[in-house]
């Protein structure tokens, strides 16, 4: 049907006929004369009807937007002045010879390029049309490039691209299963896969040694910017490597991609850091090191003062007292700290001391705070002292459960960082290693595991079994400006081991050999050492595309509520299907002709 395509026309094809298809983007009538933009995948050109040739200008004239169709025409060199230097084809047009058209549209829900901004709801209800536009069909690009570059890569490196089933039983990584009925099986049901983490085990069992995947994986858990209930995955597992060696590949890899989809420098060697410092430091396990502020603990400072919103947690062994320093914060206005004081309140903090440093050699006089009366000079000098206070700073303060504190002070740090351009550095890659093997449950009263069970730890049975919670896991997290794009960890490889973890999880023996009997079994039949990761391919997307949520990068998501409104799913099912699938419903459908 066509020669070439609309944007890959320039001032090499002048003077050659050409057949070209697409949607029409803009048309414009002047002066006798109709321009038509005309869009395919490869970009816009720009086509023109005389009005000497009657029937193709007729035709012209009677297109709208969103309509598809076929011209034949040549190339020309566009009028001096009518150059446009914003276009890829802004120097040549093609003057039309014969039009077509090939479908009529409808007039679309929303433009498709356009300041204006469309509802999220309206544009997934309507994706077909939002991805016509130019920065989703580049993300999707991107989205492309990624997929490619990390398959050229694995491959290279003799990774097997490997399928798992998606049809399956629970593989347990801290969400809720999708569960899928079974019609041959009565009152028996599949789960789809929250990672292919044990059949990649099991290929390293079954000696394939390195294993890749590019994999959807689903998660019923609470949605947010970077969360999907369905998304993919980079999954790889290699045998006979060390934690080193694989962390040292998978950099290979970042900086690899990095470079070569995006021109970005990820640096020589990522640095590494322990859980234990970046939740000291930042409060959070995926710190974002682009922004130079840090938690400071004063516990000690406030274990005596009277102010016992303080002194409370400084004296909990639970409880964490910790001071923010804003470099040059004293201009934020009360209104801005209200904003903030709200803005922890959401991760449990139940207020946000703070002090303005108006001149930090001016003793108590020169601290403006509603609880510097609750505590001696000596105590406040003490707190300016050790976070390096200056004058013109302001310190905000966070004190109860160190869970809270981590959390809510750890968010703040990033939101005033990014709120006061504190950005220091485009793009800072980190390895968090030494996790704790778990963490305890207060409501479950439980060991948790922090990665997945299937984590090898990095003491020895009788360590780990005699004191669980001070155990750490070889595991490793990649973040990546404060979003973790993935995590793996050497695995367990001896039956023993995993029962005693499955055990200190309060998995029975019959619970562990029900839901996990196969694993058991296998790791009986030489199960070399091995370990792996899993990248959020979307989120590596996101970060590279510079995307505010992983939505913007996956073709058809799902909306904040796990919903697909384009197609509308879920739906509800027909009282045969659920005959046939052995299921009654809890709550009856009610026809709405009823
Ligand atoms: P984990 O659960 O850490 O590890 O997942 C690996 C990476 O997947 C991404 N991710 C998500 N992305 C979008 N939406 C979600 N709901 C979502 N959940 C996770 C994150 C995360 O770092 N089997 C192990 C990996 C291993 O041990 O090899 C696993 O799945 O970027
Ligand atoms: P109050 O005495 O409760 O009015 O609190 C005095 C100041 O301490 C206010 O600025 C509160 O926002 C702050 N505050 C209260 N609870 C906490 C807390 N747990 N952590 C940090 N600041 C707090």
């Amino acid at each position: 049907m066509r020669t070439h395509k609309c944007g890959e026309l320039n001032k090499d094809n002048l003077g050659e006929s050409t057949a070209l298809c697409g949607w029409v983007h803009k048309r414009r009538d002047h002066g006798g004369v109709i321009f038509i933009d005309l869009r395919d995948r490869a970009g816009l050109v720009q086509v023109v009807f005389n009005p000497e040739s009657t029937d193709t200008f007729a035709i012209a004239e009677s297109v709208r937007s969103e309509y598809v169709i076929r011209v034949e025409g040549v190339v020309r060199d566009r009028l001096e002045g009518t150059i446009n230097p914003n276009m890829a084809t802004g120097e040549i047009e093609v003057l039309v010879s014969h039009v077509e058209v090939l479908n009529e549209s409808e007039t679309p829900p929303f433009p498709i390029e356009s300041e204006i901004e469309v509802n999220e709801e309206m544009r997934l209800r309507y994706r077909y049309i939002d991805l016509r536009k130019t920065s989703m069909l580049e993300k999707m690009k991107v989205r492309r490039d990624v997929t490619r570059n990390l398959r050229n890569f694995l491959d290279d490196q003799e990774f097997f691209e490997m399928e798992t089933p998606i049809l399956t039983k629970a593989t347990p990584e801290g969400a809720r299963d999708y569960i899928v009925p079974s019609r041959t099986h009565p009152n028996s049901f599949f789960a789809l896969p929250q990672s292919p983490q044990l059949y990649k085990q099991l290929l390293m069992m079954a000696g394939m040694d390195r294993y890749y995947q590019v994999v959807r994986c689903f998660r019923d858990e609470d949605l947010r910017a970077d969360r999907q209930p369905e998304f993919t995955q980079l999954d790889i597992e290699t045998s006979f490597m060390n934690e080193d060696k694989i962390m040292a590949i998978m950099e290979d890899m970042m900086r690899n991609l990095f470079k070569q989809v995006i021109d970005v420098d990820l640096g020589d060697s990522f640095p590494r850091m322990t859980h234990e410092e970046a939740m000291s430091r930042f409060g959070s396990d995926k710190p974002d090191l682009r922004i130079p502020l840090e938690l400071v603990d004063i516990a000690d400072e406030m274990k005596d003062v009277e102010f016992k919103v303080f002194s409370g947690p400084a004296n909990d062994p639970k409880g964490r007292v910790v001071a923010l320093r804003i470099p040059e914060g004293a201009k934020l206005s009360r209104k801005d700290i209200d904003v903030y004081t709200k803005y922890v309140s959401i991760y449990g903090a139940r207020g946000l001391a703070y002090i303005k440093v108006n001149d930090r050699n001016g003793g108590l006089e020169g601290l403006q705070s509603p609880i510097v009366k609750f505590a001696p000079a000596e105590v406040w000098e003490a707190v300016l002292e050790k976070t390096g206070a200056q004058t013109g700073d302001l310190i905000f303060f966070g004190a109860d459960k160190t869970n809270i504190v981590n959390e809510a002070i750890g968010a703040l740090r990033v939101k005033i960082g990014l709120d006061l351009g504190l950005l220091d550095g485009g793009w800072k890659p980190l390895w968090v290693v030494d996790f704790p093997m778990f963490e305890w449950d207060e409501k479950g009263q439980r060991w948790n595991a922090i990665h997945h069970p299937f984590t090898a730890p990095s003491c020895s049975e009788e360590e780990l079994k005699a004191n669980p919670g001070e155990a750490l896991s070889r595991a490793y997290d990649l973040v990546l400006n404060g979003t973790e794009v993935g995590g793996g960890s050497i695995r367990i490889n001896k039956t023993s081991m995993q029962s005693t973890v499955l055990a200190i999880l309060g998995i029975g023996e019959q619970e562990a050999n029900d839901k996990f009997g196969f694993l058991l079994e296998a790791l009986k039949y030489g199960c070399p050492p091995h370990g792996g990761m899993a990248y959020g391919l979307d989120r590596l997307v996101m970060l590279m595309t510079g995307s505010s949520s992983i939505r913007e990068v996956i073709a058809f998501p799902k909306t904040q509520s796990a919903a697909c409104p384009l197609v509308d799913a879920p739906a509800v099912i027909n009282a045969e299907q659920l005959k046939e699938l052995h299921i009654k419903l809890h709550k009856p459908v009610v026809k709405e002709d009823a």
